[in-house]
């Protein structure tokens, strides 16, 4: 018996990285899947091979006709809306505060925070006449503290954590759950600089990532996927309101035994004892 069997899931962004990661995730465990996203070929193709319990919507997250549409198509085709993944995303504007554009801006919140607002928004009514629901989010350990990723990504993604504490807290007496997962760096086209990045260019990023990681690799989409499963299926039906960090350690910091300090000590320090007196 699978984990999810019976259950109707839309993911955002579900053609590529960790969103086709998830959608094969809950494919397995017995779920129908609506993969949403703006490659057309990439969530075509994986639909396809997939069969007939996941189907494929072109769709911009950041336009709320497109994530009305994505609800209703999932409805119309599979007969509810049980888990909605906000999954969808961009590494948003780079560079220098002072050279970045409000064109920049607008659009990196439009993709990274209005897109959750939306998705939430329009699950928000379905989920309410059922009488149950699980929304996901991914934000992404640089929401938590400064210094992983560009500003306005890192301000969007505080944002959706946020936003994940006060929708959980109006949604909790209509028996739907709101949790946000945060990332940390995970083996994708994202991570690797690129939206069309190939499988060779994400297993160079895998191997010089892996140093930089306490547990000696990077993480893979299996890794959230498991965690985006868990808060989608019943097991987790206590919990809402909370971020969970899957980033293998990343977030806590870099470790001690790695410092050039430690690594310069030859024998263990001695204790220090106050002199006699
Ligand atoms: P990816 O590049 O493999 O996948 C992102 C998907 O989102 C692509 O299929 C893309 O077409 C789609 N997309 C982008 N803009 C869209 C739009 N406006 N409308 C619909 N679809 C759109 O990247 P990855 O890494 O799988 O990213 C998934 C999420 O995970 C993103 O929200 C990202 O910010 C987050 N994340 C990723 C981390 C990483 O290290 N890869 C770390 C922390 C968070």
């Amino acid at each position: 018996m699978g984990r999810l069997d019976g259950k109707v899931a839309a993911i955002t962004g579900g053609a590529s990285g960790i969103g086709a990661g998830t959608v094969r995730r809950f494919v397995e465990e017995g779920a129908s899947v609506l993969i949403a996203d703006l490659d057309e070929d990439k969530g075509a193709a994986l639909a396809k091979e997939l069969g007939a319990t996941v189907g494929f919507l072109g769709t911009d997250v950041s336009k709320e006709e497109d994530v009305a549409a994505m609800i209703a198509e999932t409805t119309d085709r599979f007969g509810g809306l049980d888990i909605l993944f906000n999954n969808a995303g961009f590494g948003g504007a780079l560079g220098p505060i002072e050279s970045t554009t409000v064109e920049d801006y607008d659009l990196t919140m439009d993709v990274l925070l209005k897109s959750v607002f939306l998705g939430m928004k329009h699950a928000a009514p379905v989920m309410k006449a059922q009488g149950s629901g699980s929304i996901i989010s991914t934000a992404s350990v640089a929401g938590l503290r400064p210094g992983f990723a560009p500003h306005l990504y890192s301000v969007a993604k505080c944002a959706v954590i946020h936003l994940t504490q006060t929708v959980a807290l109006e949604l909790g007496e209509s028996g739907i759950r709101v949790n946000a997962i945060c990332p940390g760096f995970i083996a994708t086209p994202l991570a690797a600089g690129r939206p069309d990045a190939d499988d060779s260019q994400i297993a160079q990023m895998r191997e010089a990532g892996a140093a930089s990681q306490v547990m000696g690799r990077v993480g893979e989409p299996r890794d959230i996927a498991n965690m985006a499963l868990f808060l989608a299926s019943d097991e987790s039906e206590w919990i809402t309101g909370r971020e969970f960090v899957v980033d293998g350690g990343f977030e806590a910091g870099p470790p001690w035994s790695r410092w050039p300090k430690f690594a310069r000590m030859e024998r263990p320090i001695r204790h220090h004892r106050p002199p006699d007196r």
